[in-house]
């Protein structure tokens, strides 16, 4: 029998980490590819080694650099769960947001999910698995950084495609939909402010905000056959921010309860 292999792109970040030491909990191997390759070494050693967590450098917007992972992962297994966690946004605003930053963010944020799993999906079908999308609450609402939120919701709907074609593979496809993550992505905004995710907190009707693992936790269910007849949905890892605001509930109702 192969070995299983779980693949996590951009696992040299915080969420694809925690994603990647989740999953050495149900498949015999992991790899983490990142572009960051030296970075994506560092974190395979970090979390113990060699044998059960390879690092492989990858830019999962080149075809090329992702079918050189595909053939990494067959070298050492079979696929059985890839997690398309690479993802960035560079621009706050549509007023911001040039063409090459449209492309750019559709490229990682999008494009790159389509790219990695038409590249093993020949290994998903022969082990029945599964796909995990990372997307983002900012995929079902507006929440700012709009070219990366378009590719979000347009990665939700990949998501909906993989599941509705290759249900017949006994491929599943679902998305995780973190809210924010205090991760290197929110390094320039808590630099310009130190309170930022204090101020956040004020949304979340949970009062905090989400933890790499709360999301890690979420994809490994997902992937594993306890969620053996989920297939196609987003699930929200959002502290109840897509649920509703209390300041705004309470200013609707005039209720003191919110
Ligand atoms: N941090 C948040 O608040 C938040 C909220 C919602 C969704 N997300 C999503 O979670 C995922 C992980 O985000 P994060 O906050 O850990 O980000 P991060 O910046 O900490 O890590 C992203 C990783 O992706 C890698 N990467 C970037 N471009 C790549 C490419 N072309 N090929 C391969 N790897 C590449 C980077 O080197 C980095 O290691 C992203 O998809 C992000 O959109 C994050």
């Amino acid at each position: 029998m192969p070995k299983s292999v779980a693949i996590v792109t951009g696992a040299a970040g915080d969420i694809g980490r925690a994603i990647a030491a989740r999953l050495g909990d149900g498949h015999d191997i992991v790899l983490l590819a990142d572009i960051n390759g030296e970075a994506a070494k560092k974190t395979a050693l970090d979390l113990g080694g060699t044998e059960r967590f390879l690092a492989i450098s990858c830019d999962v917007t080149d075809a090329a650099s992702v079918a050189a992972m595909a053939e990494a992962a067959a070298s050492v297994g079979t696929v059985r769960t890839l997690v398309n966690n690479a993802g960035a946004a560079r621009a706050v605003s549509l007023h911001d947001t040039t063409h090459d930053i449209w492309r750019m963010d559709n490229a990682l944020n999008l494009e790159a999910a389509f790219l990695c799993f038409r590249a093993v999906e020949e290994m998903l079908k022969e082990s029945r698995g599964s796909v995990v999308n990372i997307a983002s609450v900012n995929g079902m609402n507006v929440f700012g950084h709009p070219a990366y939120s378009a590719a979000k919701a347009g990665l939700l709907h990949l998501t909906r495609l993989i599941a509705v074609e290759y249900g017949k593979f006994g491929i599943r496809a679902n998305a995780v939909a973190p809210a924010t993550v205090r991760t290197q992505a929110w390094e320039a905004r808590a630099a310009a402010n130190a309170q930022v995710f204090e101020e956040a907190k004020r949304w979340y009707p949970l009062q905090r905000i989400v933890e790499p693992k709360d999301v890690a936790e979420a994809v490994h269910f997902l992937a594993s056959p306890a969620a053996g007849a989920i297939s196609g949905i987003c699930l929200p890892v959002d502290c109840g921010l897509t649920a509703g605001q209390a300041e705004v509930a309470r200013t609707f109702s005039q209720s003191i309860h919110y």
